[in-house]
């Protein structure tokens, strides 16, 4: 059988994972998809960088967009980051070409998400994006698959892995913000640029992917109301402690009689709570709705590993020809949810 001929763009924390998964689950892969994955192709800024993978058997290209219009690539894994340049060229270029696209970014998904998804469905082919959101937690699958028989009313949780390891440090071991923040970078958990994590920014765009799939719903981060952690102080986390509460960064989304709301915050939940036990980089969502009541996902929400195996499940699919709606229901079915006003809670 002719393998899927993979090509990976961007080499960095999740990049290099994805090369170590799938060299070591080649068998697994082929059994299951019935097709082999074979990566061909590899593309980032420095050639020179020791990744602790042996690149020489790949084609390299200085361009992940050139990688992308390469008819030797069937389906490219962007793990470049960013919502715009790079990583937006390198997308629209292999959709525009009609090859399958799996990416772990948000951030591109939250801005340009519906406009990939007409594209990759005018092209047929696949657009995956399970790594991006909550990493190694199977979300987008749950949501899109799991759920049929369910009116969802809300989705809440820790959506990410570096605040919550920030918050937890701070907490249990009296560090510092920027020592914290400055050991999650280290540990590969923080976006390139880290603000995002901590101005809640990135809990939005994994919010707003979220809400799309929960709801049928096509994706609006503008209407999420945002607030991140950088202004929480070691005083704030004590005084919580003080009240019998502890403070997370929450993304919330819930069906209320004037429409979806969105928000992210800092939230103090009761310490004797199941989400408050969710500790370092751990992410949790719960799922509230009608014939399951309630059900909660916790896993690791993000890291080099924990990430790839979500990227890597994608590949699989793709690699067995499993095309899913993108958002669950065909994009024209979609609504454009009107945005109710921000409720204090
Ligand atoms: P990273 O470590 O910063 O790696 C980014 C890679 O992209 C690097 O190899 C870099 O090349 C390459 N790159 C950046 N700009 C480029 C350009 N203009 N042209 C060519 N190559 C370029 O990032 P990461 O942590 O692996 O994250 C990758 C994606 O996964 C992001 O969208 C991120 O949001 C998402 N994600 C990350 C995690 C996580 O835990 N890290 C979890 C979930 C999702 P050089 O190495 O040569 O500089
Ligand atoms: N920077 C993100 C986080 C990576 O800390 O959750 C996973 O999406």
């Amino acid at each position: 059988t002719r393998p899927l001929r993979v090509g990976i763009a961007g080499l960095g924390t999740v990049g290099a994972s994805v090369i170590r998964i799938l060299d070591r689950q080649t068998e697994s892969i082929a059994q299951r998809g019935g097709r082999p994955v074979q990566v061909v192709a590899v593309s980032a800024r420095d050639r020179t960088k020791d990744r602790g993978v042996d690149l020489s058997r790949f084609t390299w290209f200085d361009s992940p967009a050139d990688l992308a219009a390469s008819a030797d690539v069937d389906c490219v894994v962007e793990l470049v980051g960013g919502a715009d340049g790079a990583a937006l060229e390198t997308v629209r270029t292999a959709l525009s070409h009609g090859r399958h696209v799996v990416t772990a970014n948000k951030a591109l998904l939250a801005k340009h998400g519906l406009a990939l998804a007409k594209l990759a469905e005018e092209k047929g082919a696949s657009l995956a994006f399970e790594a991006s959101v909550a990493g190694g937690i199977p979300i987008i699958k749950t949501l899109r698959e799991a759920l049929p028989a369910n009116r969802i009313s809300r989705l809440y949780g820790i959506l990410n892995g570096t605040c919550n390891y920030i918050l937890s440090r701070m907490e249990l071991e009296g560090l510092t913000f920027q020592e914290c923040l400055k050991d999650a970078q280290r540990l590969g958990y923080a976006e390139a640029d880290p603000t995002f994590d901590v101005e809640g920014f990135d809990t939005a765009h994994k919010l707003a992917i979220l809400t799309s799939l929960a709801f049928g719903t096509e994706i609006d981060a503008e209407a999420i109301y945002v607030e991140g952690i950088s202004s929480i102080a070691p005083l704030d986390l004590a005084m919580a402690k003080e009240l019998g509460f502890r403070i997370k960064l929450l993304g919330v989304a819930e069906r209320t009689r004037t429409g979806i709301e969105q928000r992210v915050h800092p939230t103090m939940v009761p310490r004797t709570s199941a989400i408050a036990q969710v500790m370092g980089v751990t992410n949790a969502i719960t799922i509230d709705a009608d014939a399951v009541r309630e059900l909660t996902l916790i896993g690791p929400g993000a890291g080099g590993d924990a990430t790839a195996s979500a990227v890597v499940a994608d590949i699989a699919d793709v690699a067995a020809g499993k095309a899913q709606p993108l958002f669950g229901v065909p994009l024209d079915r979609l609504e454009r949810a009107p945005r109710a006003p921000m409720q204090r809670h």
